[in-house]
């Protein structure tokens, strides 16, 4: 775990001043850059040593075999894992004929930055060679979000106080060996040797490897090209073998002069392109980059995300750290989707093999919502990924016995991947994510050309899932019987609110668009009895409550079960799925994870017509002492219902708490790769929670109120082609309108109008207070 401050609080930098080989792993998934194609753990430059080395690209898997002790119908035979392609960042460095490596001769001082506005991983170190030299590393490391195949690497030594021979190997390597996992299993399998070796290439400063998976039969390339600059009689030799492409530059430095090296990396993939065709794009690839050379992708990094920033920057004053993690966060969380172009966004990203690099319902319910309001444009491609894999969910749904689409729990390229069916095939709730998700963006952007061609199919086919999965009972009421909510500890469960909810929303939602799109309704074959029965059974969706505690059930049955015997647990007992077994945990009253309370959040619209304030705080209040938050899920979402219920402190806390979650390695797994989930829900904290950020329709509302310790909160957000700055203060808040023709918005139940003329100012109405709900014990949120 990252004890101590390692990293300097900054408001745009992360900076670690020493480095601590204990907490190395970590350290490479927080420096870790991505553009939602390419990923380049931030491995050191040498290769060694490393936690784990990682390089990616985004769909690149191999599949195994799915073993089980005793197998079922419909279980899933093959699992997909992320493997480590081509690592093309290395650069070891050789000074009077002795390795660079940290862990001989002495470290004088070592430097990393990630710089997030010019989106650079930067380093700086002194070292002396167990012989005696010192020389000076400076390396800038980037992948472009401009050049989606292109990630580069400036390196430079100086000699710094005697004549030194010093020697750099760039290289390209294939099939590292990776360390074995430790038993957790949210870590990766490690496969070993995924990548066989088609084609390699060297000449002059170029390289290229090209590879295939041996069973997935993906055809992976990645060449490099180089930059040389140094003193006379610099020399240069490039080899290359059957996994490794080296270029070696041979120098002799006097004291002050400096070798560099600009290395530019091209990345590409296919399940169908040949090798000549691989081969060529790289070089292609590689020669696009050239044309700008290093500088041009600098520059081209800091103007876009200049332009990212002025869309999406948050504003924190009162809390330096929550400062330097949200922009951390939303720094991630662009990087993670900003060019993934039809791919999944992974609960990792591209920073680590962590969950086998699958994508969760994670990607709808937290990251997308994010990139709705500030990179929209990375929300339809990531829906058009999941639309371009329809065909398996179909498959998935028809084997289940089910009409529609059954998008899978876990998956790199579509098929179900999830051996554990309690919590994998019955997590139906993924569907309605999806179709949440394609609500949210075009209500947030008016993109109706994506909704016809895309939205309305992934609604419709969600839909009909639903209406399959579930059952009118002799009442007429509809149930949605034996599935499993977001709470892993309760799983197979009969009507679970949020899934029931969301569901209803799904159905509810698809209606209106075939209603909207009448001519994509004809080819999907809806006529009107089938979205009259979607109606009906939103409209008599069942809601379980209990009327004797006052207080929603988050399933059916789940206020009657034994109370978890939270007392008797030791605070080493946590996280609970590693230390209990599943069948008790099913059977007891404790909550992984936010579910009827994060129900409140997303289906708040409902429990707002249905009920009132006191039952919002009553239900709040109800699951508090029962959530454990062994996810890392859950900090974000009670932040935005403690807040919602006036609980402003307590929303603090977990706002921290998923802030800091990777900064400080809370969960004490950053080293397989970042909570992309809980990034974004520091986002999602700050704006929906203490800025009171919904929208109904088309229509944003805000309800806006500070904890005492923040002294002002401001973001700037896109809605519908416009961008709209929230500036909260403790009294007062302040709507302006950046630009765009007029926008409606509601503060506090007000509606007004805000145009790019006059920013409208509101009072902020004081907090109603409650007593403050308890945690289990040893769950209090942690405050950083
Ligand atoms: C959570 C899931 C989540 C997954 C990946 C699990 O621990 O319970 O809700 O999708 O992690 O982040």
């Amino acid at each position: 775990m990252i004890t101590d401050r390692s990293y300097a609080v900054e408001p745009w930098t992360v900076r670690e001043t020493a480095l601590d080989l204990d907490v190395l792993a970590q350290s490479e998934s927080v420096f870790a850059l991505s553009n939602g194609h390419v990923g380049w753990r931030g491995n050191l430059d040498e290769g060694e040593p490393h936690g784990l080395p990682g390089s990616y690209l985004n769909g690149v898997h191999e599949v195994h075999p799915l073993p089980y002790a005793e197998a079922g119908y419909g279980y899933p035979e093959s699992g997909q894992t992320v493997i480590d392609i081509t690592n093309g960042k290395i650069l070891r460095l050789l000074v009077d004929d002795e390795p660079f490596d940290l862990r001989y001769g002495r470290l004088v001082a070592h430097e990393r930055v990630l710089d997030l506005r010019r989106g650079v991983l930067e380093r700086t170190c002194e070292w002396t060679s167990p012989a005696g030299s010192t020389v000076r590393v400076r390396s800038t490391r980037l992948v472009s979000l401009t050049q989606r195949a292109v990630a580069a690497v400036a390196y430079e030594v100086e000699a710094v106080d005697s004549r030194s021979r010093v020697v750099i190997q760039s290289e390209l390597v294939a099939n590292e060996s990776l360390p074995e996992p430790d038993g957790d299993p949210r870590a990766a399998r490690a496969l070993k040797s995924p990548l066989e070796q088609e084609d390699h290439f060297a000449s002059g400063n170029r390289l290229r490897l090209v590879h295939r998976t041996r069973r997935s039969g993906l055809r992976v390339a990645v060449a490099a090209d180089h930059t040389v600059t140094g003193p006379e009689r610099t020399t240069t030799r490039s080899e290359s073998g059957i996994d490794v492409a080296r270029l070696t530059v041979t120098s002799v430095l006097e004291p002050g002069q400096t070798l560099r090296v600009e290395k530019l990396v091209a990345h590409g993939w296919s399940g169908t392109r040949s090798l000549p065709a691989m081969a060529d794009q790289v070089d292609a690839a590689l020669a696009a980059a050239g044309h700008d050379g290093w500088q041009g992708l600098l520059d081209d990094q800091r103007a876009c995300l200049d332009d990212f920033w002025a869309r999406a920057d948050v504003e924190v004053e009162g809390d330096e750290e929550i400062q330097q993690a949200v922009r951390f966060a939303l720094f991630h969380v662009l990087q993670a989707g900003a060019r993934a172009e039809q791919r999944a966004i992974p609960a990792k990203g591209l920073t680590g093999s962590g969950y086998d690099g699958h994508a969760f319902w994670d990607t709808e319910m937290f990251v997308l919502p994010v990139l709705t309001h500030t990179a929209p444009q990375a929300v339809a491609e990531a829906l058009r990924w999941r639309h371009n894999t329809l065909d398996e969910a179909r498959e998935r749904a028809a084997q289940l016995g089910l009409a529609g689409a059954a998008f899978p729990w876990r998956t790199i390229a579509g098929p179900e991947g999830s051996a554990y069916w309690p919590a994998g095939t019955a997590a139906f709730h993924v569907n309605a994510g999806i179709a949440d998700a394609v609500v949210r963006y075009v209500e947030a952007t008016g993109d109706t050309d994506f909704e016809r061609e895309t939205g309305v199919e992934l609604l419709v086919e969600t839909a009909r899932l639903w209406r399959s999965l579930g059952h009118h009972d002799t009442h007429g009421v509809f149930h949605l019987d034996g599935v499993t909510g977001p709470d892993e500890y309760s799983a197979v469960a009969d009507d679970n609110t949020y899934t029931n909810l969301m569901a209803r929303q799904n159905l509810l939602a698809a209606a209106d668009a075939v209603e909207r799109h009448p001519r994509v309704a004809r080819r999907l074959g809806v006529d009107e009895e089938e979205s009259a029965a979607w109606r009906d059974a939103a409209d008599a969706m069942h809601v379980p409550y209990n009327e004797e505690l006052g207080v929603h059930e988050q399933h059916a049955g789940f206020t009657r079960y034994q109370r978890w015997d939270f007392a008797g647990t030791r605070p080493d007992q946590y996280p609970l799925l590693l230390h209990f077994p599943y069948f008790d945990l099913y059977r007891k009253q404790v909550v992984k994870q936010a579910d009827l309370v994060l129900a409140m959040y997303t289906c708040g619209e409902w429990f707002e017509q249905h009920h009132d304030e006191e039952q919002i705080a009553r239900n709040f209040a109800y699951y508090e002492p029962l959530t454990v938050r062994d996810s890392s899920l859950s900090a974000c979402c009670q932040a935005v219902m403690a807040a919602r219920t006036g609980h402003l402190e307590l929303a603090y806390a977990y706002t921290s708490e998923a802030a800091l979650m990777d900064l400080q390695d809370l969960e004490h797994n950053t080293r397989d790769g970042l909570h992309i989930a809980s990034l974004a829900g520091t986002w999602m904290a700050l704006v929906a929670g203490f800025g009171g950020m919904r929208h109904d329709g088309e229509r944003l509302r805000f309800a806006p109120r500070l904890p005492e310790r923040l002294r002002r909160l401001a973001f700037t957000m896109q809605f519908r082609g416009r961008r709209l700055r929230v500036d909260i203060g403790a009294d007062k808040v302040t709507y302006t309108l950046l630009d765009g023709p007029p926008l409606r918005l509601g503060h506090h139940g007000e509606p007004l109008t805000v145009g790019t003329d006059e920013p409208a100012v509101r009072a902020v109405p004081p907090v109603v207070r409650r007593p403050a709900p308890e945690q289990p014990p040893h769950r209090a949120p942690n405050s950083g």
